[in-house]
């Protein structure tokens, strides 16, 4: 999809579709009261007769409409003008794009008025992800990618716009290809593709490599599966050479059956999205390396399938990961955070100077927040706060768990150094948390859980159901303000 910006007057444009924004508790002014005065005063007359609320996400289409050069006219409600901010803007863009993908357009102008830079670039790539859907395989396809669109309005933020539109539409469909499609070597091929196309540094261990390195415990899970396990490094260096990297850590479990302690199949039947935190931390790194911020930042993405054979690990296995720390396994389905013991060692011995860890890692914290809110666990409060304003200040929403000692003690173990589930199923969320911690050494650390938010069961009005990319514009903004 190509955006380019105009400034050109709203009824002039010639465009299958205009898009003008109305507030729910605002008069009409600007694109939307030019639009409404070339066509003779019908978007007045349908706010007159409550068709058009201005409710946030409300889509109104006016169809052939004159007065104006383009086919219709879609007003999309921004609701109050007082809470309008960068994840309204993201959700009304994208509510409109959603609609007018529904079918093919070869046009579509966007004509917002007195946006922000900020809203600007939230409301372009919302409208991206609007348009793509998860029918990746289907022969009739729901969404159609706007072939033009035009936004009128300020120019500075409509490529970082499209950047992060494209960093989120990758993470969404690398999550939305099935399981066969995606495993650990082909998703190390995708890694490859973005970091040729970006030029991002990549390095690519293998199952030999990763023995090499002594990364016992995400080898464990890995012998589940016919097809071997990988780790990718992706370095960006636009900093200082002497600058410690900010450094992405991603859960890329490709499918997770749980193992032995084997899922039922409702709860494994969405489990390709389990990689979704390897999805964000490579769709946030191609966005780093194509807006060239001046900063040094490094992903790191362990890759595996969780299945069964006759060489699977078992209950009762003691595994020993990368940094020498013994590991019970009492269930082969808390796999996620025997991998990312392992990747989080790798980065501590990269060097970093902070991290932040992706994973759909606990159904316990989808419990605790439920669908759309990722829960934060820290070992640095200060590293925790930046994480919460940024996902703020994107609209994506986050809430801290506590991380009390009090639940290092369920993690221990009788045989071994710890375990990896805690004692029954209460705090599960903040146990796997507890377990992580354990291999971050004294580096400052967040874990993000998007469990919940990662998937979508159901569409919503401004994205289709699905991959969600949530997270990846919260971490584009951290590297912004990363110093
Ligand atoms: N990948 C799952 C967590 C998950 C559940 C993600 C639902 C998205 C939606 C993870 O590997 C897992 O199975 N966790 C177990 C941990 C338990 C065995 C301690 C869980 O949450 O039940
Ligand atoms: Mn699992
Ligand atoms: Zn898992």
């Amino acid at each position: 999809m190509k955006v380019s910006s105009s400034q050109e007057a709203a009824p002039q444009i010639m465009a299958d579709a205009l898009v003008i924004g109305i507030h729910s508790d605002a008069s009409l002014s600007g694109n939307a009261a030019a639009v409404d005065e070339a066509t003779g005063g019908a978007v007045a007359r349908l706010i007159e007769g409550k068709e058009i609320t201005g409710k946030a996400n409300e889509v109104t289409p006016l169809l052939a409409p004159s007065g104006v050069q383009a086919g219709q006219v879609v007003v999309v409600g921004l609701g109050g003008a007082e809470k309008f901010d960068v994840g309204a803007a993201h959700r009304a863009a994208g509510s409109a794009a959603k609609h007018l993908a529904g079918k093919q357009r070869d046009k579509v102008a966007f004509c917002f008025d007195g946006w922000t830079a900020e809203q600007t670039e939230a409301g372009i790539s919302g409208a991206m992800v609007g348009c793509q859907g998860q029918d990746l395989y289907r022969a009739k396809k729901d969404r159609h990618p706007i072939g033009e669109v035009i936004w009128v309005g300020d120019d500075a933020a409509v490529s970082s716009g499209q950047v992060l539109g494209n960093a989120m539409n990758l993470t969404r469909r690398l999550v939305n290809e099935p399981p066969q499609e995606i495993y650990p070597e082909t998703f190390a091929e995708e890694a490859n593709k973005v970091a040729a196309a970006t030029g991002l540094d990549i390095e690519i261990w293998d199952e030999r490599k990763l023995a090499d390195e002594r990364c016992g415990s995400l080898l464990a899970v890995a012998r589940g599966s016919v097809r071997p396990p990988r780790l990718v490094i992706l370095r960006y260096n636009g900093g200082p050479a002497d600058q410690k990297p900010l450094s992405l850590v991603g859960k890329g479990v490709t499918f997770d059956s749980g193992g032995l302690s084997l899922k039922p199949s409702e709860g494994m039947s969405t489990m390709k999205l389990d990689m979704a935190g390897a999805a964000s931390v490579l769709g946030a790194m191609q966005a780093i390396a194509e807006l060239k911020l001046p900063i040094n930042a490094i992903g790191l993405v362990g890759l595996v399938e969780n299945l069964v054979s006759g060489d699977c690990y078992k209950l009762g296995d003691v595994l020993t990961a990368r940094t020498g720390k013994t590991i019970e396994v009492l269930n082969t389905d808390a796999e996620g955070r025997l991998v990312l013991a392992d990747v989080l060692a790798v980065a501590v011995d990269e060097g970093a100077a902070k991290i932040i860890d992706l994973a759909t890692l606990t159904g316990a914290c989808v419990v605790a927040l439920g669908m759309d809110v990722v829960g934060l666990m820290t070992n640095d409060q200060d590293w925790c706060d930046t994480i919460a304003e940024a996902a703020e200040t994107c609209g994506e929403r986050a809430w801290q768990l506590p991380m009390f000692p009090e639940f290092a003690g369920q993690i221990k173990s009788d045989v071994a150094d710890i375990k990896n589930i805690g004692a029954g199923r209460w705090g599960g969320a903040i146990t796997a948390a507890k377990f992580l911690e354990e291999f971050v050494g004294d580096v400052p650390w967040t874990h993000i859980d998007i469990a919940g938010p990662a998937f979508a069961e159901k569409p919503k009005p401004w994205v289709d159901g699905g991959g969600s990319g949530a997270m990846v514009r919260t971490l584009v903004e951290v590297a912004r303000g990363w110093k």
